[in-house]
């Protein structure tokens, strides 16, 4: 064991700081509210928190529009609460990760406020300005992701500016070299604070290509950012002079959000020749909604495909590297209605996906509330939502000739909100998330699904978590789960999903029913091993039950 590194062997927990504990009645979490949690954290297995920003912001995208990188946000606390939760969580051996968002800064950073205000200032250059085309139209036809053109007119500077999210986050200009020197100084402010890593968000778009039209993909005439953009070449000498001013040196873990780089280039990008210590890869993620297309249009999938996309990464991780392994995080609905069936019982299917999480090879990422089987929602009015990307996405769906209620109801299944939900502590009003009015409304299902009514009960999704992290850590299959290989056993079957990890003369063996129906599979290559651990009682070798999952030892 000792060959693997701290955050190899722990899980990350991902904490929405906003959704998470509300300590002050202001119906908004807040950095003692993580402070809180932190014996209730240990016991799952965290090794790490990575905490969503907490920065100032103007908060139009929650805090991915960050108006100073070394402060808290006010309705977050101080830094002094910040302080505290470092030195609280080391005390339990628990790092935090914070989030760097150094593709864009809030239009309100005054980085950006000096930037626009002519075309001399000294931090003229520090965003991405173009003249308008002869025409007084947007230098280029780009769609921004979360929708409408990735260019905004500054009247000031009489010039456009690049945004490859929402125009209140503007794109910083990479090039620059003071520009990337402030970044970095910002982090290693936070290094100096004692924090045990980053996740590096959107990071694939920080280098830009020439700035040429692209072949409209919709309605509005524009074509998606993401495919002019993404993984430009040269992208990774921005990212080598990161890893040389920041990372070295330090025992940290670094996680880069990585959209479209694929397993195979992976070792450019992650060990000891690359530059982070893991990646989000998200092919097992995108199987419905294929990068770039809207909400509205579903694609049908095959569990194959998604049998396919883990076992790629696995592959890739194979001899050297390390994913990390999820399902669940702030910018997705929640998994167990993205991978099974409707009709499908939410707990079985949650505790379906947390045996895969665990038994996979690489670091668990448990998003709050997957712990728990926290389920979607779905508000009446697109008015109740708070997610930008949710309007943006609403939009272009009556764009594209959706009446507004089609359009709600894909953007209900989809949207981020169903993510962000306040975190279901108790069976008490709104859950105990907090005394006030909270910021987004409380999942009804609460006293059903939360952590003092699962705590107590041996069956629950928590329970279960709790189970898999002690076989993951130190019961009889820890050694083979952490380090083990992956083989994957029956890869044209439509309905299970199995897999093989093996050490010197032992393995265990994931057997997971995708389906919700009851289903047979060829058990040949289990032989004589013993049932260790799954969600439904007294597995039969052959059958599985409707989402169930089990784990065999031999
Ligand atoms: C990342 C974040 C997402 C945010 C976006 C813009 O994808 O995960 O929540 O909206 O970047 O910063």
């Amino acid at each position: 064991m000792s060959k693997l590194k701290w955050w190899q062997k722990s899980i990350v927990y991902q904490v929405y700081p906003k959704s998470f504990q509300d300590t002050t009645g202001t119906g908004v979490g807040d950095i003692p509210g993580v402070t809180r949690h932190l014996d209730y954290l240990k016991s799952l297995g965290t090794g790490a928190i990575w905490l969503t920003p907490v920065y100032p912001s103007p908060m139009v995208d929650n805090g991915y529009d960050i108006s100073d990188y070394c402060g808290i946000d006010p309705s977050y606390g101080t830094m002094e609460d910040m302080e505290t939760l470092i030195a609280e969580a080391k005390k339990r051996d628990i790092r935090i990760v914070m989030d760097l968002v150094f593709n864009h800064s809030s239009d309100q950073h005054p980085w950006f406020l000096e930037s626009k205000k002519d075309r001399t200032n000294p931090k003229a250059d520090w965003y991405i300005w173009r003249d308008a085309k002869p025409d007084g139209s947007a230098p280029t036809n780009w769609r921004a992701i979360f929708g409408g053109s990735a260019w905004t007119w500054c009247e000031e500077r009489q010039q456009y500016y690049l945004h490859t999210f929402a125009e209140a986050q503007p794109d910083l200009n990479w090039e620059n070299p003071e520009v990337r020197k402030a970044l970095f100084d910002a982090a290693n402010f936070w290094l100096d604070k004692g924090v045990g890593g980053f996740r590096i968000d959107a990071i694939v778009y920080i280098k830009k290509p020439e700035f040429a039209d692209g072949t409209p993909d919709g309605p509005d005439g524009l074509v998606g950012i993401h495919e002019m953009t993404a993984n430009t070449p040269g992208i990774l000498d921005f990212l080598h002079e990161f890893r040389r001013e920041v990372f070295d040196g330090h025992d940290i873990f670094t996680v880069g959000e990585a959209n479209g780089v694929s397993p195979e280039e992976l070792p450019q990008w992650v060990g000891e020749d690359g530059v982070f210590s893991m990646l989000f890869e998200f092919s097992h993620l995108e199987l419905a909604y294929p990068e770039g297309e809207i909400w509205c249009k579903r694609f049908p999938w095959k569990i194959t495909q998604l049998k396919q996309a883990l076992t790629a990464s696995q592959k890739a991780t194979a001899k050297e590297g390390w994913y990390p392994i999820f399902f669940e995080n702030h910018d997705q609905n929640r998994s167990m209605h993205r991978y099974f069936p409707e009709g499908t019982d939410p707990k079985t299917a949650a505790k379906a996906l947390a045996t895969i999480l665990y038994t996979l090879r690489g670091t668990p990422f448990v998003y709050e509330g997957e712990e728990i089987g926290m389920t979607n929602v779905a508000f009446p009015h697109i008015e109740d939502y708070n997610d930008i990307s949710t309007h943006g996405q609403y939009e272009y769906a009556l764009k594209k000739g959706f009446t507004p209620e089609e359009a709600l109801k894909c953007v209900q299944f989809q949207s981020r909100d169903n993510a962000r939900t306040p975190m279901q502590w108790t069976c008490e009003t709104n859950a105990g998330f907090t005394t006030g009015k909270p910021w987004l409304p409380v999942h009804e299902d609460f006293m059903d699904c939360c952590v003092e009514a699962e705590a107590e009960d041996g069956d629950s999704v928590l329970s279960y978590y709790r189970r898999l992290n002690r076989e993951r850590t130190t019961g009889a299959a820890a050694e083979i789960l952490q380090q083990g290989t992956y083989e994957e056993l029956l890869p044209d079957d439509e309905r299970v999903y199995v897999f093989e990890r093996s050490l010197d003369d032992h393995a265990t063996y994931t057997i997971v029913n995708f389906t919700n129906e009851p289903v047979t599979y060829d058990a040949g290559f289990l032989k004589d091993a013993k049932p260790l651990l799954g969600n439904c009682k007294n597995p039969e070798k052959g059958k599985l039950r409707p989402a169930e999952a089990v784990v065999y030892m031999d």
